[in-house]
């Protein structure tokens, strides 16, 4: 099977504003690799969440397409829902608002590997070893189970959130901006299990960040987008030690530095 995990092509969306539509993205396009991490930063309202939205499904572009896997990303039909939500998973940047707050942490968890079709839904038995796998996996001690989204800190609720996108083992991950709401010290640690967890699953993650902190430790290539289009592109070394672009110059300048540790 091909490398290319993910393929946007010429990408057009727009939103309707009181003042006519407005063009949020604008032929937009790029291969995600498997295994690789591909960053897509750039400013608030260049676009990116959209950009993410789309690669998900979650909306549909005006124009272009997106291909999961090799296969068109469908529109409607249950099956085809089934068969995306299995290859492909989103974590949000709000870890608690994305948890149910009235479902325990096993309950969250468990939900995802109950929804898929049947022939690869695990058994009854298989559930708790499953749900105890993934909440080792990411890092976090067995008694969160029982517990609920609020008794946990963002930073273990974004391990919940990345466990249940994990749960039925996708290759495809999109994170949008998954550590901008959490506290600055907490910010790497959640970004080094993303790598570990790439690693060991052989993720290909399409990674959302307003800033290029977060992007220097994670991510294989990068795309910068300004106003709704890439402006420039290319592996993530090179265009962090040389960017061509004044806007990826300005976004450099600005750069929060984390300590990976
Ligand atoms: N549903 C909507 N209706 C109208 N305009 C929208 C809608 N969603 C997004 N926009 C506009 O489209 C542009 C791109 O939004 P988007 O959320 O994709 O940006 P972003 O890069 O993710 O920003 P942020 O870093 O703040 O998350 C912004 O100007 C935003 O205001
Ligand atoms: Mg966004």
């Amino acid at each position: 099977m091909s490398a290319v995990v993910l393929k946007a092509s010429n990408l057009r969306v727009s939103y309707q504003r009181s003042g006519g539509r407005f063009l949020a993205l604008d032929d937009v396009g790029f291969e995600l690799v498997r295994g690789q991490t591909l960053a897509v930063v750039g400013e608030s309202g260049s676009g990116k969440s959209t950009l993410a939205y789309a690669c998900a499904g979650l909306l549909a572009p005006e124009q272009g397409s997106v291909e999961l896997l090799g296969r068109p990303l469908a529109k409607q039909r249950a099956k085809d829902l089934k068969w995306q939500a299995q290859h492909l998973q989103m974590v949000f940047q709000d870890p608690v608002s994305s948890l149910n707050p009235r479902q325990t942490i096993a309950k969250s968890l468990a939900e995802p590997l109950l929804s898929i079709a049947s022939e690869a839904r695990p058994a009854a038995d298989e559930i708790s070893e499953r749900l105890a796998e993934l909440i080792t996996q990411v890092g976090l001690r067995q008694d969160v189970a029982n517990r609920y989204p609020h008794e946990l800190s963002g930073g273990q609720c974004q391990r919940v959130a990345i466990a249940r996108a994990l749960a039925n083992g996708p290759e495809v991950l999109i994170c949008d901006e998954p550590v901008s709401a959490l506290d600055i010290s907490v910010q790497a640690q959640v970004i080094n299990l993303l790598v570990e967890l790439q690693q060991k699953l052989e993720l290909s993650i399409l990674f959302i960040a307003h800033d290029l902190g977060v992007v220097r430790r994670i991510a294989s290539q990068v795309l910068v987008m300004h106003k709704g289009r890439i402006v420039e592109r290319g592996p993530a070394r090179q265009i962090l030690r040389d960017p061509q672009h004044s806007y990826t110059r300005n976004l450099l300048a600005s750069e929060v530095k984390l300590v990976f540790g």
